[in-house]
């Protein structure tokens, strides 16, 4: 069979954040590598490359700073590599815990001047401007992080095995009560850790370290989504999936959840541009459907092609 074709058992499954590889850290039941075992996940062993399962955001495989080299620590490229060896093909739209800068390029220059960066030669400053290759894949952007490990950019409509699927990635983290603490505000790394070891009790994360400002979407993603979905309902009647990280800011009232951003508002009015089948995210921790056809998803894997 050519890669062009579809095979009649063709499956799409979608799961909610896996915030890395491994079961660690505050925020995560479990990594990917738990998750897509074999024992969480048995339905594997009927699935082939042309198979996908698809991550609502956080996935968090591409997350460590390494201050001189672009390159995956020896924990990343293993748990990489091993989803690789995964009978299905890996899709994930970004979340606002993922290191941005590695996966799709650092564009502060200010950061890459500081002290942060000041080991790092000008080549390997080059490779983190660029993030993993682009490239365009079922009609849409993504960055290959492997052949079958692929990010979905933001706004993109990509035809993943004969489904259309808008894509939409990002959200605003909320795990920065005690603020974001840029390291070129620093003249150096002794001040920075002078401060950063009297703050690093709260809740604060590290811009280039621990947090990316690229966790919310540009104007230009916004308006380039938008404009896909005008264009694509103009000779579609519907879009089968729509898979974001965030929630529209609906779902967020309705599930209780104060304070909407710019994010859901966003999402929220996308509804009205367009029909669609069912939507899923991530991002809320939960597991649970709302209106028949919006699905808050985190642990549990979901088949969605049937
Ligand atoms: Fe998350």
């Amino acid at each position: 069979m050519s890669s062009d074709e579809v095979k009649d058992t063709l499956a799409i499954y979608v799961t909610g954040d896996t915030h890395g590889s491994q079961r660690y850290g505050r925020f995560s039941v479990d990594g990917f590598m738990h998750r897509f075992g074999t024992e969480a996940f048995p339905e594997q062993k009927d699935l082939s490359k042309d198979d996908y399962v698809i991550v609502c955001g956080d996935f968090g495989g591409v997350w460590e700073t390494d201050r001189k080299r672009v390159r995956e620590p020896a924990s990343e490229k293993y748990s990489l590599d091993w989803l690789e060896d995964k009978p299905f093909t890996t899709l994930f739209v970004p979340g606002n815990h993922e290191n941005y800068d590695r996966l799709t390029g650092c564009r502060d220059e200010r950061l890459l001047g500081c002290w942060l960066y000041e080991k790092m030669p000008p080549e390997e400053k080059e490779k983190l401007r660029a993030g993993y290759p682009g490239k365009l894949w079922h009609g849409g952007r993504v960055r290959e992080l492997r052949p079958s490990v692929l990010m979905l950019e933001r706004g993109e409509i990509f035809d993943i095995g004969g489904k259309s699927c808008f894509a939409f990635g990002g959200a605003r983290s909320h795990d920065i009560g005690d603020g974001i603490i840029d390291p070129a505000d620093y003249p150096d790394e002794r001040s920075f850790k002078r401060d950063y070891a009297v703050r690093r009790e709260g809740m604060i994360r590290v811009k280039g370290i621990s947090w990316w400002e690229e966790e919310m979407p540009s104007r230009d993603e916004m308006d380039r989504g938008r404009d896909n979905i005008r264009a694509f309902m103009e000779s579609h009647e519907r879009l089968d999936f729509v898979v974001t990280h965030d929630a529209p800011a609906s779902d967020k009232q309705a599930l209780g959840i104060d304070g909407t951003d710019e994010m859901s508002d966003y999402l929220e009015s996308l509804r009205g541009e367009m029909k669609y089948g069912k939507w899923f995210y991530g991002h809320l921790h939960g597991n649970c459907m709302l209106y028949g056809n919006h699905y808050l998803l985190y642990e549990q894997i979901v088949r969605i092609d049937e």
